[in-house]
């Protein structure tokens, strides 16, 4: 019998049962959006790349002491491959676990995790709060603002867009697109002008 491969709507009810703010779920479903653009992008398997965003933090809310350690107790539990759990936990390496990212796919979830919470927050002070109005410059802007999105840690963005050899810009460029794929589900549709 050949590994299993998980399907969507495992992993999302996966999330919903571990994961019941608001929050962590649209913080799933920016992160799913945004790496289901790169892999589309960069022809790669969509459908995993996005299925990983998803359920990255599934732990969170239930053990953030245990970060990561619990989401692969759970993921191994109900039978997820090695490769997907792998690459779940390498998005927080050298914070709560030091599982390296080593593909492509671990590379970006690790860089555009903290990413998708700095353009979460340059859409909210936009007068439309829409993530449809949110431009690479805008986010460009604050980066050296440290009050601004205080929680985001600049550097791992920068060490992630380093493992990866591309320019903030286009990992920027990227993450924005994806989120505006998903504007509507992590509450960022706002009124665009
Ligand atoms: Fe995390
Ligand atoms: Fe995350």
């Amino acid at each position: 019998m050949g590994e299993k491969i998980p399907a969507r709507q495992e992993a999302l009810e996966l999330l919903h049962q571990y994961n019941e703010g608001d929050s962590l779920r649209k913080h799933a479903y920016a992160v799913e959006a945004v790496m289901r653009y790169i892999a589309r992008k960069r022809g790669e398997d969509e459908e995993k790349w996005g299925i990983i965003g998803l359920i990255h933090d599934l732990d969170y809310e239930k053990y953030p002491e245990q970060h990561c350690v619990k989401t692969g107790e759970i993921l191994r539990e109900h039978g997820w491959p090695e490769e997907y759990i792998r690459a779940a936990l390498s998005h927080g390496w050298g914070i709560c676990c030091d599982v390296t990212p080593r593909t492509d796919l671990e590379k970006f979830l690790y860089a555009i995790d903290e990413l998708t919470g700095l353009v979460v927050t340059t859409a909210l002070i936009r007068p439309s709060k829409s993530v449809l109005d949110v431009q690479v410059k805008s986010v460009k802007n604050k980066w050296k603002d440290k009050r601004f999105a205080a929680g985001v840690d600049r550097s791992i963005i920068e060490k992630g867009a380093g493992m990866l050899q591309i320019g903030l810009e286009e990992l920027i460029d990227d993450t924005i697109k994806g989120m505006q794929e998903a504007a509507e589900a992590i509450g960022l549709k706002g009124n665009p002008t």
